[in-house]
């Protein structure tokens, strides 16, 4: 009797957890990643091991059931990726155009031996279609804004986004600290990826410039799965319309082997490395030819004597200093600063902005005109470099 009722109740929590499983669905997502000339790259998460893929549309009057679109899977040396994190990258795009595209996923249900067995499809809306520009060098002029030390505060970036004119934004900045820790993809997503997908991120691209606060947490270590660069690295460059952009992490703030860290850290070879590859960067075709020139990073040098500070001061700023940059744009101190040029030893405007303000930015190939707006939308300062 006992049995039976065991077997039973078994039954039942076999059907209650397959259940629980459904419906199987887009669970994160898409957002846009790794944005150039030629190429982007979609990021999403399904709910269950599935294979995805995004559909492109060219920017016309066509509906998307017009024709079969161009499919795009992720790939690893000739094998198409099964998981619950999907990044498709796709290359070959125009410079400056305007694409469409869906996202779909097909859940696999059994992937052993050659037994692939496949579940439902989940896909995006098809009459809600996302679309994206590409870059472009020969654009004369854009916009950008930066946000930074969110902290998890999900509500408050909604302010601060909701506080400009997002339809002319080309891409919005992350500049470290969205998080406290990264200790979960549900607490990533939760504290600042899913509002971002609500309000743009299907859209408009984001850069990101790694914070010290996303290299605390055992999820740290996928950082780079989510937000993937041209170099596979947290620092990396890109080109849009006059400027070249230069990605840096300043790393931890303090001396590696500070008990916070619990013995985990090696950021002094990591910023060493860095600097290496900066001097290759300042040495490039691609940097000479360049009108403008920022910097983005977490970690403003001179604002403190803290030991990570010390070495972006000591390792990158002369790097930069001697080939010349127009701006850089820090976060981390969670008070506004502008330091001007000359005042430490900084041979270019160093902007640190706060945690409670907004920066928007317009380059031409004379100008960088730079708005802060509190979480109100109101504008607070305004400067010109
Ligand atoms: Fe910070």
């Amino acid at each position: 009797m006992y049995k039976k009722t065991g077997l039973v109740l078994i039954g039942l929590l076999v059907q209650w957890s397959l259940f629980a499983q459904y419906p199987f669905e887009i669970k994160y997502g898409p957002y846009l990643q790794n944005m150039g000339e030629n190429e982007v790259t979609v990021v999403w998460v399904t709910n269950q091991q599935a294979l995805g893929w995004v559909e492109l549309a060219p920017d016309d009057e066509t509906h998307f059931y017009a024709e079969e679109r161009p499919q795009f899977f992720q790939t690893e040396n000739g094998r198409k990726l099964v998981g619950t994190l999907h990044r498709v990258t796709i290359k070959g795009l125009k410079k400056g155009t305007r694409y469409r595209y869906r996202v779909y996923s097909r859940e696999v249900l059994d992937n052993t031996g050659w037994d692939t067995s496949f579940g439902r499809i989940a896909a995006t809306n098809p009459n809600r279609l996302f679309a994206f520009t590409t870059l472009d060098r020969s654009k004369e002029a854009f916009h950008f804004a930066v946000v930074n030390d969110i902290h998890a505060r999900s509500e408050f970036l909604d302010s601060l986004i909701s506080g400009i004119k997002l339809d002319q934004q080309d891409f919005i900045f992350f500049n470290g600290d969205m998080m406290s820790h990264l200790n979960s993809e549900e607490l990533m997503f939760d504290g600042f990826l899913n509002k971002s997908t609500e309000l743009f991120a299907s859209n408009i691209p984001f850069f990101y410039a790694r914070g010290n606060h996303e290299t605390r947490g055992p999820f740290s270590t996928r950082f780079m799965d989510y937000f993937p660069t041209p170099t596979g690295k947290p620092y990396y460059t890109f080109r849009h319309g006059p400027a070249l952009f230069i990605v840096l992490d300043g790393g931890e703030d303090k001396p590696d082997s500070d008990i916070e860290y619990g013995g985990l850290s090696a950021f002094d070879p990591y910023r060493k490395e860095q600097a290496e590859w900066l001097k290759t960067v300042v040495a490039s075709e691609e940097f000479k030819n360049a009108t403008v020139k920022i910097v983005v990073i977490h970690v403003p040098p001179f604002t403190s004597t803290w030991h990570g500070t010390l070495q972006v001061g000591e390792l990158f700023v002369p790097i930069l200093n001697r080939a010349g940059v127009d701006l850089m744009l820090c976060g981390h101190t969670h008070r506004y600063s502008l330091q001007a040029k000359g005042k430490n030893g900084n041979n270019f405007p160093i902007l640190t902005n706060s945690n409670q303000e907004i920066v928007e930015v317009a380059v031409d190939g004379k100008n960088i005109e730079v708005t802060l707006k509190d979480k109100t939308g109101k504008q607070t300062r305004q400067f010109s470099f």
